[in-house]
C-alpha cells in the first residue's frame, strides 16, 4: 500500500517506520525541515529504542522517505495518517489547531480517493468534524473517507508495541475504508476493533484514564500500607495475579506524568463537565496525582526538618519514566522544581533527559553530572525519581562512601529495601514502613512538615 503520515513525533516516525516495514511505500511529512534533515540522515529527534535502525534499513530499501511539502507527500498515498500533536490547552481540554491546519492543506490537495485516518488522540466528535473541514476545503472534485484509529503506543516501547498491539481500534462509517484499515492491519494477527467514530475516539480516552486510576488507586493504597506496615510491593503482587485485575500499570511511586495520562485525562474530565456530568472518579484520579509527589517531597522535607537551604542533593531520574529522553510533564522535573524552591542545591543525573530537562530547568541550583556515581558525590541524599534499571544496580558500597548522610529517598521502590538497609542506610520509598519512616514516626509532634506546591 502506499501511505503518506504527517507529523514525525513519536506516533508518526514509529508509524512511518513500521508501516514501511511491513512492506507497505511510506511517505513522512513534517513541516520542520531541520528534523526532516536530520531524519533522512538516520538521526533520530527522539530517543526510542529500536526506531533509528528500523528507519535506516526501510530508507535504504526505498520503501521510506521524507519530506517537508503535504502535497509531495499525499500525492500517490491511499492512506494520509494524522500524527499531528494535540497538546493541552490552558482550559484543560486538547487544543486541537494542528489537526485542523492538516486537515485544512488535505482538503485543499486532495484529487482522486483518499482514506485520512486520524491517529492524534482527540475528543470525541473530532473524527465528523474533520470530514466537514476537509470538505469546505477542497478545490477539486475528490472523494474520501476518514477513519479513527487512535495508538496505544508506549513511549520507550513504541516500536515494539506497535508490532505487537493488544488491539487495534478502527472507526469508521465506511466500509470502504475500513476494508483498506484491515488490509494494513490484518496480518498481524491480532483483534480488530471496528466501530462508529465516537466509540473510537472514547476507547482511547477510556484507556489512558482507566490506567492513570489504576496508578492513583495503587498510590492511595501505598499510603495506607505506609501507615498500616502493609508492603505495597507484595500487595500489588498479590492484587496483580488476579487476572482480572492484572499485574501491569500497579507500581506505586510518585505519580504518573508525560505527554498524555495527565492531559488525556484532564481532558476527559473536561469533555464530561462539558456535558454537565461530573466524573468524580477521574477527579481523584487527578487530585491522588498531584498529592502523591508532594507526599514523597514532605518525607524528604520532614526528614531535614524543613531546612533545605544549604543542602545539596544527587538526584537520578529527570525522564517522566524510564527508557526515554521524554521530560514533558515529568514528575521527577516538578520535584527538582519543588526542592529547588526550598532552596536545594541539586546534582541531576538522567541516562537519556539531561539536554531536554536542561532546557525546561535552566542552571540555577542544579548542576547537571556525566554519570550516577557523578551525582551522588558529596552530597547530603541520594534521590531517585526515574524507574531507570540502571538505578536499582547500585553499588551501595560506592554511593555509601560518595554521601555526606547515609539517607535515600527511593520514588520508584527500585532498590531492595533489606539490602539498602543493612548496608546502613536510613532508606525512604512509597508504601512501605522502612528504617526512615520509623524514625520520622519516632520524632516528636510538630517537627515540621512543609508542603509546597509550584515551587520553582
Ligand atoms: C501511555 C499509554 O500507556 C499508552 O498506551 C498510550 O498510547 C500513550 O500513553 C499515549 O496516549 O500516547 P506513555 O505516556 O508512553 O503511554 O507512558 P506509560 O508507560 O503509560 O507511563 C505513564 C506514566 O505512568 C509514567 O510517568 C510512569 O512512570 C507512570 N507509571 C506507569 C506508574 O507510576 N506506575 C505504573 O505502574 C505504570
Amino acid at each position: 500500500m502506499k501511505l503518506c503520515v504527517v507529523g514525525t513525533g513519536y506516533v508518526g516516525l514509529v508509524g512511518a517506520a513500521i508501516f514501511s516495514d511491513w512492506g507497505n511505500q511510506v511517505v513522512g511529512v513534517d513541516i520542520d525541515a531541520e528534523k526532516i534533515e536530520r531524519i533522512k540522515k538516520g538521526e533520530m529527534p527522539i530517543y526510542e529504542p529500536g526506531l533509528s535502525d528500523l528507519v535506516v534499513k526501510n530508507i535504504s530499501a526505498n520503501r521510506l522517505s521524507f519530506t517537508t511539502s503535504l502535497v509531495d507527500g499525499m500525492k500517490e498515498a491511499e492512506a494520509v495518517f494524522i500524527c499531528v500533536g494535540t497538546p493541552q490547552s490552558e482550559t484543560g481540554d486538547a487544543d486541537l489547531s494542528a489537526v485542523w491546519e492538516v486537515a485544512k492543506q488535505i482538503g485543499e490537495n486532495l484529487f482522486g480517493y483518499k482514506v485520512i485516518v486520524l491517529k492524534s488522540t482527540v475528543p470525541v466528535g473530532t473524527n465528523e468534524k474533520i470530514k466537514n473541514v476537509i470538505r469546505e476545503n477542497m478545490k477539486m472534485s475528490a472523494e474520501f473517507d476518514v477513519v479513527s484509529n487512535p495508538e496505544f503506543l508506549r513511549e520507550g516501547y513504541s516500536v515494539e508495541d506497535m508490532q505487537n498491539p493488544d488491539r487495534t481500534v478502527v472507526g469508521s462509517d465506511s466500509e470502504k475504508a475500513l476494508g483498506i484499515m484491515r488490509r494494513l492491519y490484518e496480518h498481524l494477527g491480532k483483534p480488530i476493533v471496528e466501530c462508529d467514530f465516537r466509540s473510537s475516539e472514547m476507547i482511547k480516552y477510556a484507556s489512558n484514564a482507566f490506567l492513570a486510576s489504576k496508578i492513583s488507586f495503587i498510590n492511595e493504597m501505598a499510603q495506607i500500607c505506609e501507615k498500616s506496615g502493609a508492603d505495597i510491593t507484595v500487595v500489588a503482587k498479590g492484587m496483580g495475579l488476579d487476572s482480572r485485575i492484572g499485574p501491569k500499570f500497579l507500581n506505586a511511586g510518585i505519580g504518573y506524568g508525560g505527554s498524555c495520562f495527565p492531559k488525556d485525562v484532564a481532558a476527559l474530565y473536561k469533555t464530561s463537565s462539558d456535558q454537565a456530568y461530573d466524573f468524580k472518579l477521574l477527579r481523584g484520579v487527578m487530585e491522588v496525582n498531584e498529592s502523591q509527589k508532594e507526599h514523597f517531597v514532605n518525607k524528604i522535607v520532614r526528614y531535614f526538618d524543613g531546612a533545605l537551604s544549604g543542602k545539596t542533593f544527587g538526584v537520578l531520574g529527570l525522564a517522566f519514566k524510564n527508557n526515554t529522553d521524554d521530560i514533558r510533564d515529568s514528575v521527577g522535573v516538578e520535584i527538582v522544581k519543588m526542592l529547588r524552591g526550598l532552596g536545594a542545591y541539586q546534582k541531576v543525573f538522567d541516562p537519556q533527559a539531561m539536554y531536554n530537562a536542561k532546557k525546561v530547568l535552566g542552571e540555577v541550583s542544579i548542576k547537571y553530572c556525566l554519570d550516577k556515581y557523578e551525582a551522588i558525590e558529596g552530597t547530603d541524599a541520594l534521590i531517585i525519581l526515574t524507574e531507570w534499571q540502571e538505578f536499582s544496580t547500585l553499588d551501595l558500597d560506592k554511593v555509601r562512601m560518595s554521601l555526606k548522610n547515609q539517607v535515600i529517598f527511593d520514588g520508584r521502590i527500585l532498590l531492595d529495601r533489606k539490602k539498602v538497609e543493612s548496608a546502613g542506610f536510613t532508606y525512604f520509598t512509597i508504601g512501605k514502613k522502612t528504617s526512615g519512616t520509623e524514625l520520622l514516626d519516632r520524632r516528636p509532634a510538630g517537627t515540621p512538615g512543609v508542603i509546597l506546591r509550584n515551587g520553582n
